[in-house]
This record gives structure tokens, sequence and C-alpha cells, in this order.
């Protein structure tokens, strides 16, 4: 697989990076992560591709979730909280303009500009538990600590307990949310593996990590974004009551299998019918000569491009609101990436709808484009055209 944000100009082909996507699960720590990482200084880095509030879905869900932890969370006096991987202050933003102390710390410099352009205090590093130590002297310990769709980037996840344990208050809390494996199995949404989500969460996996350093989840909640994702409150051991929903949870996990080796069997076995589905439904379409777009050159489909063998005669180009993606090509399968205007100003036959995990915010807003006889393809939980 290519690097799933790397979107590329025809010159950079030739030295396009590749590595070996592989998942494995662990049965003893329920773990299910990458084989082969790819080194985070190549992911992340000044020229991030990834912007968070492009989606104004996820900025409400944001302003959410500050809104819950400044409601709950935030008891002290004069309360400090950090956010790891803010990204461009999609969140943060919300405890700043409360007047709150905040850090976010973001190693992508060019995300982490736009947040500083808004004077958000920000560091642009790698969290890690030297530079753990490092806020502790110079700012102190936080009350929470935040992070979303983060913790499941980072390869040595044991320095970031250690860190968040030197770096949180005896009292404080940690809450993060990431995809959710349960999701991933029960919708086949094989797109969420890709080289920066290095480990696919369950409670059984995240509650033991967390024992192993003192800590345990006392809550959590489901949440509806990105194709299903999970929050977790952690707490150190004994630092508050446990939820009802954990234990539920658990239960619901073990129902489902998310403990055992056979379920990874049996998705396997989905994912790769899911893939010769998806490719016959655009070589037939191809035949009738119908033409078809991607929408939203989305990280995800990168592995859906790449793991399909789908080519630019098969989706002509995708359609993406992000200028630093457009006049660019998607990796490795290096279809062209072209403004979203272009979209509106010539609707093909087909969308292919790689946003899919936005398809609420998206279908609300392309009701034109299905009057006018337009079709959306999606293949997340199953291969559909509608329309
Ligand atoms: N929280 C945002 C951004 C998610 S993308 C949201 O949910 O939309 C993941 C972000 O984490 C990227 O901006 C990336 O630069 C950042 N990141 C990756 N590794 C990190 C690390 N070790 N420490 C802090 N941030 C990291
Ligand atoms: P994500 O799935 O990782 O959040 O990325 C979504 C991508 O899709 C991002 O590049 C922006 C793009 N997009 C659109 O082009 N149009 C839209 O309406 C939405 C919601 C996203």
């Amino acid at each position: 697989m290519p690097i799933a944000n790397n979107f590329l100009f025809p010159d950079e082909f030739r030295d396009e990076f590749f590595y070996e996507l592989k998942v494995g699960y662990c049965e003893g720590c329920h773990m299910v992560q990458l084989v082969e990482r790819v080194e985070p200084e190549r992911l992340f880095h000044d020229h991030y591709a990834f912007y968070s509030s492009t989606s104004s879905r996820m900025a409400r869900h944001f302003e959410a979730f500050a809104d819950e932890v400044c409601q709950k969370y935030l008891r002290s006096p004069d309360p400090f909280v950090i956010e790891i991987g803010s990204n461009d202050g999609i969140m943060l933003k919300h405890f700043a303009h409360r007047g709150l102390r905040h850090l976010g710390i973001e190693p992508s410099k060019n995300v982490a500009q736009v947040a500083l352009d808004q004077h958000l205090d920000v560091i642009s590093e790698f969290f890690s538990v030297d530079l753990s130590a490092e806020i502790v002297r110079k700012r102190g310990k936080a009350d929470a600590i935040l992070g979303a769709n983060v913790m499941c980037h980072i390869p040595n996840l044991h320095s970031v307990a250690e860190g968040i344990k030197q770096l949180l208050k005896p009292e404080g809390v940690l809450i993060f949310e990431d995809p959710y494996l349960g999701d991933i199995v029960e919708k086949t949404s094989y797109d969420q593996i890709y080289d920066e989500h290095v480990f696919y969460f369950s409670l059984h996996s995240i509650s033991g990590f967390f024992e192993g350093h003192g800590m345990e989840v006392i809550d959590i909640v489901p949440q509806d974004v990105h194709g299903g994702s999970m929050r977790y409150v952690i707490a150190r051991k004994n630092g508050g009551r446990i939820s009802d929903r954990v234990k539920t949870q658990l239960a619901k996990e073990r129902a489902i299998g998310l403990d055992r080796p056979e379920t990874f069997d049996s998705l396997s076995r989905n994912i790769e019918r899911s893939r010769d589905e998806l490719i016959a439904v655009l070589r037939d379409l191809k035949t009738k000569g119908k033409r078809v777009v991607g929408y939203g050159a989305t990280s995800k489909s990168t592995t859906v491009i790449n793991y399909c063998g789908i080519t630019p005669d098969l989706v002509q180009h995708i359609s993406d609101t992000t200028p630093i993606k457009q006049g660019k090509y998607s990796p490795g399968g290096h279809i062209p990436i072209r403004p979203y205007e272009s979209f509106c100003a010539d609707y093909p036959d087909v969308a292919l709808l790689f946003a899919w995990n936005h398809a609420d915010e998206i279908m609300a807003k392309e009701k034109r484009f299905l009057e006018s006889g337009g079709k959306w393809l999606t293949y997340i939980p199953k291969v559909e055209v509608i329309g």
C-alpha cells in the first residue's frame, strides 16, 4: 500500500513509497494492530493533507465534546485541558473561547499553524513521555487530557500511557475516541485499515492495556462519527466509579466475538467478498458506458482503491473540497483529484461515495445530484447502487 494521505503530482509517482499493510490480532491482549508500521515522520509533517474542519458535522461533534468535558470533568477553579492531535483547532478553540487554560499538541505543522493563527496555544511536536515532563515543569498538570482519532495513530502507546500518567492530576481524566473495532467487524469497514491507524481498539483491548499502567476505563460512550467510534473515559485506578455501560459493553463484545480469532477470519472473508462485488459493479458500469466519479478523496479511499484495484478507467476522477489535495493524484492508484466545483458543474452518472462516513451531511447537500438522475455507489456496509 502507498501512504494513505500522500496525494501526489505525476513527477513524484516514480519514487512513491509502499509498505505491506497487514493486520494482526493478539489472543493474549485482544489488540488488533498493524504488523508493519510506517515511521510517524513520514505521515505527519508540514504538508499533512487532513484538515479536521472540512466537515461541518465534525465541527458540531467537537463542540459538543468540548461542552461535555466542561460540564462533567472540569471542576477545579482554574482547569487546564490538553488535547493530543489538536489538528486545526476544531475542538481546542472551544476551550480557548471560554478563557480556559489549554494546550494542543500537534506535530503536523501546517494544520497546527491554522490553530496558532486563531491564537490557540499549540506545541507542534509529537506527544511523548519527554514532552509530558517538560509540560509538567512549565505549565503544571492537567485536569483533562483529550484525544480524537489520534491514540490509534501512535505506535508507542506504552510511552503515551506513561506520559499521560505523569501529566494528569491525581483526579484527572483521559478522554479519547477512535474508530471502534466492533463497527469495523459489523460493517466490514475495512477501509479504516491504513498506515495512520496502527490500532483498532475494542473495550477489551483498551481495558487490558490501561490496567497494565495502573489506570482503568470508568466510562464509554459510543459515537456515530467516522463510521462508528468509541469514546473512552479513563482515570487512575480507584479514581472514579465505573459506569454500568462498561460491563454491558464488555458482554456485548464477547457476544460479537471481539475476543476470539475466528471473528477476524470471518471478517477477512467478508472483506474479500466486498472487494469482488465492488470491482464487478465498477466493471459493469464501465461496460455500460457510465461515467463514475469518486466523492471525497478520503484517507480510507486509498485502501479501497489499491486493495480493489480501482483504476482511472473505472473512476474518472475524485471530487474533494480540500485545496491541498486538488490538482494532485490519489496515492497508488493515481486517480486525479478535482475541486468539488467540477462535480457540480458536470454531474457523473454514478458517484462512488468514498466519504461514506459523512453520508448524512453529503446526502443533505447533494439532493440536486439525485434529482438530476445521478446515482450513488456505496460499499459500506454493503455494495449497493442507490438512487
Ligand atoms: N483530532 C482531530 C485530528 C485527527 S487526525 C480530529 O479528530 O479530527 C490525527 C492527528 O493526530 C493529526 O493531525 C496528526 O498530526 C496528529 N498526531 C499524530 N501523531 C501524533 C502524536 N504522537 N502526538 C500528537 N499528535 C499526533
Ligand atoms: P475523512 O473521511 O477522513 O473525514 O475525510 C473526508 C474527505 O472528504 C476530506 O478530504 C474532505 C472530503 N469531503 C468532501 O469533499 N465533501 C464533503 O462534503 C465532505 C463532508 C468531505
